[in-house]
């Protein structure tokens, strides 16, 4: 989180509280130069921490990207375990930086496939940042929708059978309290990049009123810039969550 852009923007009004990125496209970025697609996640990986460091500026508070799906592992197994490589080298590489400039570092998903160093570089990266507030980072990774009700509902469930939980009072509030997200607010916009226009399990029951954004952008390109005007549109939207107009 070094060299850090000279030029600090206005934050702008009406900026979402919480923008969510599927960062799809890297593949073809590679593949675009003739190069290996893992060309392409560590490019993409760049673009995480120029992101990442334009949140202040823009005047994003929680930022949740989509790194590796329960759906990812169907992937050739160099390009997986090429990805779990590059999720040590950011951390092990950003730490520092992270601590430094007030980044709070979690990370949603089941880890339990993931292999150990990783998970335990993962609670140090989650502990060391814990008392940071400048910005919220949220690192989805063997991360799936489907996947985390499915593990809420199991734990509910258990709880139930253990005499923890009155089963008569579960409501929405109940479930949103068992998933991996329970602390961070709903997202506000949630942004697909590479043209694709589909959710991809991700955020299911949090994105119920998100607005989305689905650019063309391949991930690898998607600068400062290119985020700044994405939320600059989000800015200008009505929502209103199933209602009216005042
Ligand atoms: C989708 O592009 C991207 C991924 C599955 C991996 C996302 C990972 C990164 C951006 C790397 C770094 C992340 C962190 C947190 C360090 P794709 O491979 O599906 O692209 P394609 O659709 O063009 O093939």
């Amino acid at each position: 989180m070094s060299d850090r852009h000279p030029t600090v923007e206005a934050p702008i009004p009406n900026c979402p509280k919480h923008v969510a990125i599927i960062m799809d496209g890297n593949g073809r970025w590679a593949q675009a130069q003739g190069k290996p697609r893992l060309f392409g996640h560590h490019a993409g990986a760049k673009r995480v921490k120029e992101i990442v460091r334009a949140c202040p500026d823009v005047g994003v508070k929680y930022l949740t990207i989509f790194a590796f799906s329960t759906e990812n592992w169907k992937r050739t197994q160099s390009e997986v375990s090429g990805l779990m490589s590059l999720f040590r080298r950011y951390i092990s590489a950003e730490m520092k930086g992270l601590v430094k400039e007030g980044v709070r570092v979690r990370f949603i998903g089941d880890r339990v496939r993931l292999d150990g160093k990783l998970q335990a570089m993962m609670d140090d990266l989650e502990r060391r940042t814990e008392h940071n507030e400048k910005v919220h980072l949220t690192i989805a990774i063997n991360y799936g929708g489907r996947d985390e009700v499915a593990r809420a509902v199991k734990e509910m469930a258990c709880d139930v059978a253990s005499g923890k939980l009155d089963p008569t009072s579960v409501d929405e509030t109940t479930l949103t309290g068992y998933l991996d997200t329970r602390v961070l607010p709903d997202p506000d916009l949630v942004i697909r990049t590479s043209g694709e226009a589909r959710i991809s399990n991700f955020l299911l029951w949090q994105s119920a009123y998100s607005e989305y954004e689905f650019i063309d952008t391949l991930w690898p390109d998607f600068t400062s810039d290119v985020f700044r005007s994405c939320v600059s549109r989000f800015a200008g939207r009505e929502r209103r969550f199933g209602g009216v107009k005042a």
